[in-house]
């Protein structure tokens, strides 16, 4: 059966105490909106994502990694609360599915098993159930939810707890949305209320048992960097499942959009964001490397890869930084900055040396042949042009093109004065 999908975003996630909306707080390097949407995607393609707060700007985000996405204003000044963030919402298909923006790391196999029921809750058992609505079930069925901010002491002990993930049919919330009332300590519409609702009318509210990692829900920055902990294991044990090595995983970060070709080593310490390819190469400790691609190569420790660089069969050496350069067969042992570069196989850059791709107002091309010898200590000032087989001495200023075949040298000749020394000291006794 076709399913809509809604994701509540309208909060204004007020214990993330921050001026950025929660749901775009990173996890991953991804906001978190990202990832309940893109488990949602293999579910259903409607997908409606409900704003408000900063309702411009998440928007925005959320077209950036997706194309299709539908997006309501919920009335919050006359509906507060996540049950008002459903009025007025109409759905396309006969079974709803309806998320929290702020669980990260649902997955779309335990939210298959949920659609399969007909009105039902995700729930699950947790040692900590403060914050969480707390799952009264009798027979088998849920009775009712009650928030923490409603529970009384009793009630807080529950451990079962409600995950914020139900599918319901287009029928039972036409219906009952209307109904739910703000009669609550905190004066807003609880999306939860459909429960004690159903109840009330003799609907049956079925559970969905989930496991409590995947129900984690972000609502502090302490929530966020334990949401985050979670999903970077997740990550890193799928690549190494996968074949990839990766040493002292907890210090490794890597971004869900990465992915890896052949056997792979990652050392610690490693960032590895954006849209990343890395084929049969060896990233060592404490690299960064952002949206490129790498293949046949050795990367660090030490170095930065910034984004749209291409490189193949290439060296990087410690405290090298290359930016949207391709480098192909390339040895860039040390302390180098190669910026919007071109450089052909055979070619060793030498310590120190760099692209001077800025001339204050716009970026230039540097292109470097086959087998050049790049002296330590040379400033290629783009744009410029050097063919193959050239010789670039150490400390040489490069300011214009070079033939193959030639010697390039720009030095001040080497003085030399004898005695000088003793001179220069002996005057200051
Ligand atoms: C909610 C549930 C709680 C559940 C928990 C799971 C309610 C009343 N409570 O509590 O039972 O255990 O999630 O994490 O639903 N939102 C809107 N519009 C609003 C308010 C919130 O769209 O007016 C969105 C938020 O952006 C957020 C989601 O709904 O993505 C949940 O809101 P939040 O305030 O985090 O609810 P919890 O207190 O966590
Ligand atoms: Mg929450």
């Amino acid at each position: 059966m076709s399913i809509s999908v809604i994701i509540l975003a309208a909060g204004f996630g007020t214990r993330m105490k921050s001026a950025k909306p929660k749901v775009l707080h990173e996890i991953c390097f991804k906001p978190m909106i990202y990832y309940a949407i893109k488990e949602a995607k293999q579910i259903s393609n409607d997908i409606s994502v409900v704003l408000y707060h900063e309702a411009d700007m998440v928007k925005n985000v959320i077209n950036k990694y997706f194309d299709d996405i539908k997006f309501i204003i919920q009335d919050v000044k006359n509906f507060p609360g996540t049950g008002g963030a459903l009025r007025g919402v109409s759905f396309q298909n006969e079974k709803v599915l309806i998320l929290n923006a702020d669980m990260p790391l649902v997955t779309f196999e335990s939210l298959k098993l949920l659609c399969l029921k007909q009105n039902a809750i995700a729930v699950f058992k947790t040692k900590n159930p403060f914050g969480y609505g707390r799952v009264l079930i009798e027979d088998k069925k849920v009775k009712s939810i009650v928030e923490e901010k409603d529970a009384n002491e009793k009630i807080k002990k529950i451990n079962i707890v409600n995950a914020g993930i139900y599918i319901f049919d287009k029928s039972f919330l036409q219906s009952f949305i209307p109904k739910i009332t703000n009669e609550n300590s905190q004066k807003e519409y609880y999306l939860t209320d459909l429960v004690k609702l159903a109840t009330n009318h003799d609907v049956k509210m079925q559970f969905c048992k989930f496991s409590e990692h995947e129900c984690y829900g972000v609502n502090s920055k302490l929530h966020l960097s334990i949401a985050e902990q979670k999903m970077q294991k997740r990550i890193n044990e799928a690549h190494m499942i996968n074949g990839v090595i990766i040493r002292l995983p907890k210090t490794v970060l890597i971004d869900p959009e990465v992915s890896f070709i052949d056997e792979c080593e990652v050392e610690s310490g490693v960032i590895i964001k954006g849209k990343t390819t890395i084929k049969k190469s060896h990233i060592k400790a404490n690299s960064i490397i952002e949206e490129s691609i790498i293949s046949n190569s050795d990367i660090g420790p030490l170095a930065r890869i910034r984004p749209n660089s291409d490189i193949s069969n290439t060296h990087i050496g410690n405290f090298v930084e290359i930016k949207k350069s391709t480098l192909r067969g390339v040895k860039a042992g040390h302390l180098s900055y190669l910026g919007d570069s071109f450089i052909d196989e055979g070619t060793n850059v030498g310590c120190g040396s760099i692209t001077c791709n800025y001339d204050g107002v716009k970026k230039h091309l540097t292109k470097i042949g086959k087998n050049v010898f790049i002296g330590s200590d040379t400033q290629l000032v783009a744009p410029v042009n050097i063919e193959n087989n050239v010789i670039i001495a150490a400390g040489t200023t490069v300011t214009k093109d070079v033939k193959e075949g030639e010697l390039v040298i720009s030095r001040v000749k080497q003085t030399q004065i004898s005695g000088f020394y003793d001179k220069h000291f002996k005057a200051k006794d």
